[in-house]
């Protein structure tokens, strides 16, 4: 077991893992309704009371990159644009240092609607990237997926994030048996033709109870067996951390050379690199996306706890991290939120 240093404050667990990279939930609302993510009647969203307010986000995020060595931010949702001050907290996020004086990299999770009217002004208020979700170029399969028929404006706020230099422009894709399997290699020839690093998910247990089924879910090697048929994939080298393998494709007469990943959360989990911690809009610490816990911080938030004893709180959480998600291990059960309430 890894002894847990005392002397420098991070998030340290058991297992020698150290989180650096933050996932702050902004908001668990959404204007779509996947099918992977949520019912479609939506869910029982949060009563704004229990939201944290743009002050207690910034809070926070103060807590995580000046005493607490997080040094990425990534915003998350629910679709973190329907927060109105995003750019207010993107800039106050971009003001705070990291112990040796860097600036957070700070980056957007997105369903992309009505990005294309905000991705200057997040990029000037110091965002740095984008990832923007995109599981069919097919605009009925797109809506069918989404329940909603938004695929121009995805597709237009991709383009306004690629003009605002919020580079690299990452773009997830959820593959799913009978669903989209086919748009796996038009993804792939869009992308490598803009410059955007696509990046396949293994479709993971997360969403309304019972919705997903192992073999409805399709395996990294079968994303990267279809890609093979159209693409030259050489393995871009370690990952490190990053929860994407990636692969070099190499040019061709219809795109540049380009990079494509796949996350393959359920059949090669990477949770002995993690270095994720989260919070959800609601101000609950979860160590991980299939936690059974979370660890409470806008109550002593609210309570006038200071920077130490918040940062405490968070440490104390991390340090019982579980190892590894179990989604193999035998009475695996689905965390009680999903992916929308816990900020992807
Ligand atoms: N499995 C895999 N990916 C998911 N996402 C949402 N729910 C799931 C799930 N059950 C994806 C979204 C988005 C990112 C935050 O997570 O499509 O790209
Ligand atoms: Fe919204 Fe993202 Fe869930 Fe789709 S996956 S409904 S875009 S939160």
């Amino acid at each position: 077991m890894t002894q847990v240093r005392t002397d420098v404050r991070v998030l340290g667990d058991r297992y020698g893992r150290v989180a650096r990279d933050l996932r702050m939930s902004l908001t668990d609302r959404c204007n779509l309704r996947c099918s992977y993510c949520m019912p479609a009647e939506g869910l029982a969203w949060l009563p704004t009371e229990d939201t944290l307010t743009d002050a207690e986000v910034v809070r926070l995020l103060r807590v995580a990159v000046e005493t607490l060595g997080v040094h990425t931010i990534r915003f998350t949702g629910g679709e973190p644009l329907l927060r109105r001050s995003l750019e207010q907290i993107v800039a106050a996020a971009s003001a705070l240092r990291t112990p040796d004086g860097q600036a957070p990299e700070l980056s957007l999770t997105t369903n992309g609607i009505g990005l294309d009217k905000r991705a200057a002004g997040l990029a000037a208020a110091g965002l740095t990237r984008v990832n923007v979700s995109l599981d069919s170029l097919n605009r009925e399969r797109y809506a069918r997926i989404a329940r909603r028929d938004r695929l121009p404006d995805v597709l237009a706020g991709l383009a306004a994030a690629d003009a605002a230099g919020l580079h690299p422009v990452k773009v997830n894709a959820v593959a799913m048996r009978g669903l989209n399997e086919d748009d796996i290699v038009p993804l792939a020839a869009f992308c490598l033709a803009r410059g955007y690093r696509l990046r396949f998910i293994e479709h993971m247990p997360l969403g309304p109870e019972h919705a997903w089924d192992r073999t409805t879910m399709v395996p990294a090697t079968e994303i990267l067996a279809a890609l093979a048929t159209r693409f030259t994939l050489t393995p871009a080298g370690q990952r490190g951390a990053a929860p994407a393998e990636e692969w070099l494709v190499a040019a061709s007469d219809d795109h540049p050379a380009g990079r494509i990943g796949v996350i393959a959360s359920v059949t090669r989990p990477f949770c002995a690199d993690c270095d994720r911690t989260r919070v959800t809009a609601d101000g609950q610490i979860r160590t991980c996306l299939f936690a059974r816990t979370e660890t409470d911080l806008r109550g002593p938030l609210r309570a006038g706890a200071s920077d130490d004893e918040l940062a405490a709180i968070w440490q104390g959480a991390h340090h019982t991290k579980a190892a590894g998600h179990g989604i193999d291990a035998p009475g695996f059960t689905q965390p009680d939120r999903g992916m929308s309430a816990i900020g992807g």
